[in-house]
């Protein structure tokens, strides 16, 4: 019988209940249960609730080896996502079968591409980035470690996310733009020319502020 590789979530919030029912049909990966101390979710979650972020090293000891960090927030993310590797953690994607990713798209690990989203041909999502629910990531496009593109999005061709950006629901990024790292995007913004790192950015056409 096919065995499914033991996997613990990292984190019990909305973010969490959305990739555990991507989980719940996979015949690849068991979820043994979430790491979060503060989840106020545990009764509506399908899994066991297994104690906060010190129970790693245990876990680990005892073979559930593999992990996926379901934090939104594209510090925390990061900041798990260093701890965890430093504990031996390999990070699995879930990608939902409702979702169009072209087979060359490449990927990296730890990535989430949720219902609805389309990643078109010779796009690059790397480490833990996020295509939320109905996003489209036209062709060409770049997102760098830690992006997350929140609902709706749509990234047009030839786009480039820097490290941690985070695009609002809604929003629209015009052909050959560059996002800067940690760039936080308003909802329903329209980016019609470069953003330099860091800055926020709101409105059509977005503007820092
Ligand atoms: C931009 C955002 C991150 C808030 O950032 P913030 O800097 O904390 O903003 P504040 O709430 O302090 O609002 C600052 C100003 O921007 C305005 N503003 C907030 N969001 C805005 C938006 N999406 N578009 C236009 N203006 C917006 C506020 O009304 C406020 O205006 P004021 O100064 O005239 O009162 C948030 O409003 C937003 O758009 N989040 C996206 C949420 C989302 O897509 N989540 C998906 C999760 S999966």
């Amino acid at each position: 019988m096919n065995q499914r590789t033991k996997i613990l979530i990292v984190g019990g919030g909305g973010h969490a209940a959305v990739i555990l029912d991507m989980l719940s049909i996979s015949k690849e990966y068991h979820v043994v249960g979430i790491v979060d101390s503060q989840t106020s979710m545990s009764s509506r979650l399908a899994v066991p609730v297994l104690g906060g972020d010190d129970q790693l090293p245990l876990l680990f000891s005892q073979g559930v080896q593999h992990a996926f960090i379901a934090i939104g927030d594209n510090q925390r993310r990061k900041q798990m996502a260093a701890r965890l590797t430093s504990l031996g953690f390999q990070f699995i994607n879930v990608l939902s079968a409702h979702a169009y990713i072209s087979p060359s798209v490449k990927l990296g690990s730890g990535v989430c591409v949720m219902a609805g989203a389309v990643i078109q041909p010779f796009s690059t999502l790397d480490d833990h980035v996020i295509v939320n629910t109905g996003a489209t990531v036209d062709h060409d496009c770049r997102l760098n470690a830690f992006a997350h593109v929140a609902p709706g999005v749509a990234l047009t061709g030839h786009v480039r996310l820097g490290e941690g950006c985070f695009i609002g629901a809604g929003a629209t990024v015009i052909p050959n733009t560059e996002v800067g790292d940690w760039v936080q995007a308003a909802a329903g913004c329209v980016i019609s020319k470069n953003i330099s790192a860091q800055q926020k950015v709101k409105g059509i056409p977005a503007v820092v502020y």
